[in-house]
């Protein structure tokens, strides 16, 4: 089992130009998670994002091809926290518009609801790929979404230096997250990680 760990352990993973995540979206291990949500944003008129440790940027790449794409233009606001340097900079080469905007923040302490708007949480997702099992504090993370939003998680099978836990089967994340999640649809999507999307209980 890993350990929580700093901001400098992802920076010196960002720095690494030989790395996946210098490598466009398709052509990364993780595409198979981003692509079926950014799918549902476009098509179910979703207009808030929330890309709670969001990396250098990749899903809101995917999210803004799909928008060309399918021709929609429903995403309104897209925000991105991530606590590495080096991720929130690597994003500021991608020359996305006004209405992708990325901060440097941790995740732990950081009020990440400061833009979101209560009337709206129909029309909210809320999208954590890979970070769940970074952190022990999941669950209050999971606590801060609002009621009613959308949310789409990603987790893995497998461990390592940075992963607190990982899971064997989908029944796992049922009963550490279905306290929090209504599961629309759970599954196996890689040979590495489940896609969960649901609505936040
Ligand atoms: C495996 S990466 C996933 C990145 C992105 N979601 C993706 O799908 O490519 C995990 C991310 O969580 C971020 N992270 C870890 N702990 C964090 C914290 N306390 N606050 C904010 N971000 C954090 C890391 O910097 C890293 O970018």
């Amino acid at each position: 089992m890993g350990k929580e760990q700093l901001s400098s352990f992802y920076d010196d993973i960002y720095d690494n130009i030989k790395g996946h995540y210098h490598k466009s979206p398709k052509n990364t291990p993780w595409y198979n998670l981003w692509q079926p949500v950014a799918n549902i944003i476009s098509m179910n008129g979703i207009e808030n994002v929330f890309d709670l440790g969001c990396g250098p940027g990749h899903f809101a790449e995917v999210v803004n091809n799909t928008e060309k794409l399918f021709l929609t233009s429903n995403v309104k606001q897209f925000y991105g926290y991530d606590f590495s340097p080096s991720a929130i900079n690597m994003i500021k080469n991608k020359n996305f518009s006004e209405k992708y905007m990325f901060e440097e923040r941790d995740l732990r302490d950081y009020n990440f609801l400061e833009h979101y708007s209560k009337d709206k949480k129909e029309k909210t997702i809320f999208t954590i790929f890979e970070f769940l099992e970074h952190v022990w504090w999941d669950l209050n993370l999971l606590k801060r979404i609002p009621s009613g939003a959308m949310v789409a998680l990603s987790v893995p099978n497998v461990g390592g230096p940075q992963h607190v836990r990982h899971f064997l089967t989908t029944d796992e994340i049922r009963v550490r997250y279905g306290d929090y999640i209504i599961f629309d649809s759970l599954s196996k999507v890689t040979a590495h990680h489940f896609l969960g999307i649901g609505i936040k209980k």
